[in-house]
């Protein structure tokens, strides 16, 4: 291999970047070219690129985002699109791609890579944490870290006014950021897509939490329970869930109750230790799985080992949410 390609697509994560600068620098060190496609599969479709070089990826491991802009390609999804990206990928003799996003990213990879032109190879990126083969991905400690932290500044003010918070987290349909962020967060209740809640239940939780004592509730919600893929881009169209879940509980219990959709705010800011660490191992391993002539792989952890997982294994379950988790949680805040 001579020349490769590397992406990001999907919603931006923190942590991305420290990839693409793994990526780019381990490619160099072994005197391979590396470009870096603007705008995700929609740039590798129109060509956008430019070569990369050491210093191009100075001064961005500390950074959120990703320095190569990122997309939602719903042309790439199209027979035509594909077409195109791999004729820009011959004309550019680009022999292997990095795509560093989430599963939707992962389905047009595997396509790619089963045409048999090119070597492809994923990086876990998503603060959502919904990808099967590996613990971590790119981008989830850092918004669970972000949530924990508003939470934290939350708590000041419910337990000053005793009020209730409903703290609405992202994970699209799962509930991994409010799982990891509810435990750590210390929150009252969490309502995740995967488990089965009840809000009368809820109430009287709740209830029983002031009666027993306490000085405020914080029940954090994720955006998915409604059920089914939440659309991108939903925000201004639908109502988020937690206004919902808010206004019944402040009109079954009478106490008064706020609600706050953290949003965005959880997928910036600077990547925490984990994130770059991760970061930094895939970026370097997938450049060593392209040179080994390896393709159609996601590299991830498991435990303590980065691993490499064929796509389709990748694609035929979904993530579990560990139960005995909520369980606990849902322990610890009724005692
Ligand atoms: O997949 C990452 C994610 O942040 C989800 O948690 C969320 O549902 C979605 O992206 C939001 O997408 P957008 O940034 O396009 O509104």
């Amino acid at each position: 291999m001579r020349r490769l390609g590397v992406l990001t697509s999907g919603g931006d994560a923190p942590g991305m970047n420290a990839a693409i600068r793994a990526v780019v620098r381990t490619a160099l060190h072994y005197e391979l070219e590396v470009y870096g496609i603007r705008h995700g599969f929609h740039g590798l479709m129109h060509d956008d690129m430019v070569q990369m070089s050491s210093r191009s990826v100075g001064d961005i491991i500390h950074r959120g985002g990703t320095i190569l802009r990122t997309a939602r390609a719903e042309e790439f999804r199209t027979e035509e699109g594909k077409k195109r990206a791999l004729a820009v990928l011959e004309s550019r003799g680009l022999e292997g791609l990095v795509v560093i996003g989430g599963d939707g990213s992962f389905r047009g990879a595997a396509e790619l890579a089963a045409s048999g032109k090119v070597k492809v190879v994923g990086i876990p990126g998503t603060i959502d944490n919904d990808i099967p083969g590996t613990d971590f991905t790119v981008g989830f400690d850092t918004a669970v870290n972000n949530v924990v932290d508003a939470i934290n500044k939350i708590r000041d003010t419910a337990t000053s006014h005793e009020r209730v918070y409903v703290v609405e987290v992202m994970g699209r349909h799962t509930g991994f950021i409010a799982l990891s962020a509810g435990l750590a967060g210390g929150a009252e209740s969490i309502l995740i897509p995967e488990e089965p809640y009840d809000l009368e239940e809820l109430c009287a939780r709740v209830l029983s939490g002031y009666r027993r004592g306490k000085s405020h509730s914080i029940i954090v919600v994720a955006e998915g329970i409604e059920g089914g893929p939440v659309p991108p881009g939903r925000g201004c169209e639908l109502e988020s869930p937690g206004f919902k879940v808010g206004r019944y509980v402040q009109q079954r219990t009478g106490l008064e109750t706020r609600v706050i959709i953290l949003g965005h705010i959880q997928r910036g800011g600077t990547p925490t230790v984990l994130d770059r660490t991760l970061a930094t191992l895939f970026g370097a391993r997938a450049v060593e799985v392209l040179r080994a002539g390896r393709s159609g792989v996601m590299v991830g952890v498991q435990g303590q080992q980065v691993v490499e997982v064929p796509f389709e294994e990748v694609f035929a379950r979904k993530k579990a949410i560990p139960h005995e988790v909520w369980q606990l949680a849902n322990v610890l805040s009724l005692t």
